[in-house]
């Protein structure tokens, strides 16, 4: 009897925790014969399967003690201080800075972004100066009192934010840069960079994540002798610049606009889509108040503003099910994404790293892949199946 490597090519597959993703895994590798017929073949085939052994060797890589941002050295020191009553940055968070998973091609935040700056550069033909090397460590009143956030607002505590210490914390939102870079006197910007939240981790939810923030300034002849309004002049600019982004993320796609409360906007919207059967938030935006203009030295003028998350809007442009994917390392995750494609959908695999060991057992005449399948099958029950 001769078994054929062909004949034995299917494998066996057991799925794992994420739908589809092999587990177990046995195809044959090889396959060896006794010279004496009389004598059972040497079968011999690959198992592929995790164990705790394989999953210790995917230790953390170690945190780099020195991080340079936008130019600006950063010591673990100077971030996670554990002496310091007002610190409450753990070392977990910190492995995250200077990261800036939004700047590699490669990765889906940063074909997402480049996708965005596409749009925005094609629209408005590269009007937009981007910022996406910020560090990441503001001012508490970058990111609260510069935006009116008032004093009292829950998303001060130290419960919700990463305070680096009494006076400046890792930014909550990318609207920390707003009043600067107006100050600055720039009227079209992009800003896009790591956010930080203190927040529960599941497969929705990261206490980091990215976000871009988007600003225009009009001065006066742009919207004087348009027949409304600054401020209905710019709400309308604003949403239709946004829905010519969804419509470029997203081709023809459902939308809708629901009013909200924003400190640093006002009349406020959110914009969502409708995407598998569910309307999904998608940014947060609004007209800028106007002491906001008012303090960058620009109160004749009037803004729009609005911030997306990166994660939200990339799940479902490649189907990315779970938002701790994004930080994989793993090749299975990364090799899946390249440079300039937008949507290619992500194919699940299993959440355990692959380990592999060649098996072989002897066989008699009587071998046939289904009695062998019967008894792995015996052990491992109804999950196991061919690949
Ligand atoms: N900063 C807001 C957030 O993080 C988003 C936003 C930006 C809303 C700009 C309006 C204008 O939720």
């Amino acid at each position: 009897m001769l078994v054929h490597r062909s004949s034995f090519s299917q494998s066996l597959r057991m799925a794992g925790l994420l739908p589809h993703s092999p587990l177990l895994k046995l195809s044959s590798s090889s396959l060896l014969r006794r010279s004496h017929p009389s004598v059972p073949f040497l079968y011999s085939f690959s198992l592929s399967f995790s164990s705790l052994a394989a999953k210790k060797q995917h230790k953390q890589p170690p945190i780099a003690a020195v991080l340079e941002i936008g130019g600006v050295k950063i010591a673990k020191d100077d971030v996670v201080r554990e002496s310091d009553p007002s610190n409450n940055v753990p070392d977990a968070i910190f492995s995250k800075l200077g990261l800036q998973l939004h700047r590699r091609d490669n990765h889906p935040l940063g074909i997402l972004k480049n996708a965005i700056f596409d749009y925005f550069d094609t629209s408005y033909s590269a009007k937009f100066v981007k910022f996406d090397d910020l560090s990441p460590i503001v001012s508490v009143k970058e990111n609260f009192d510069d935006v009116l956030v008032p004093a009292d607002h829950v998303s001060r505590s130290y419960n919700d934010t990463y305070y680096v210490d009494a006076q400046n914390v890792l930014r909550c939102h990318t609207s920390a840069h707003q009043a600067e870079l107006l100050r600055k006197g720039h009227t079209h910007f992009l800003v896009t960079g790591d956010v930080y939240r203190r927040d529960s981790i599941d497969s929705t939810h990261y206490p980091v994540f990215h976000q871009m923030e988007g600003v225009r300034v009009f001065s006066p002849d742009e919207w004087l002798g348009s027949g409304v309004d600054a401020t209905s002049y710019a709400a309308s600019d604003l949403k239709k610049t946004l829905e010519g982004l969804a419509q470029h993320l997203f081709g023809a796609v459902e939308m809708r606009w629901v009013d909200t409360y924003f400190p640093f906007t006002n009349p406020s919207f959110e914009l969502e889509i409708y995407f598998q059967d569910n309307w999904l938030e998608v940014l947060g935006c609004g007209v800028t108040e106007q002491e906001i203009l008012k303090r960058s030295g620009r109160e004749d003028s009037v803004a729009w503003a609005f911030g997306l998350g990166l994660e939200r809007l990339a799940m479902v442009l490649f189907d990315i099910p779970d938002i701790r994917l994004f930080w994989s390392t793993d090749q299975r995750f990364t090799s899946q994404f390249s440079e300039g494609k937008l949507g290619v959908k992500f194919k699940p695999y299993s959440k355990f790293p692959p380990c592999y060991k060649d098996m072989s057992f002897w066989i008699s005449d009587a071998f046939t892949e289904n009695n062998l399948c019967e008894v792995v099958r015996g052990i491992a029950g109804d999950l196991v199946e061919e690949a």
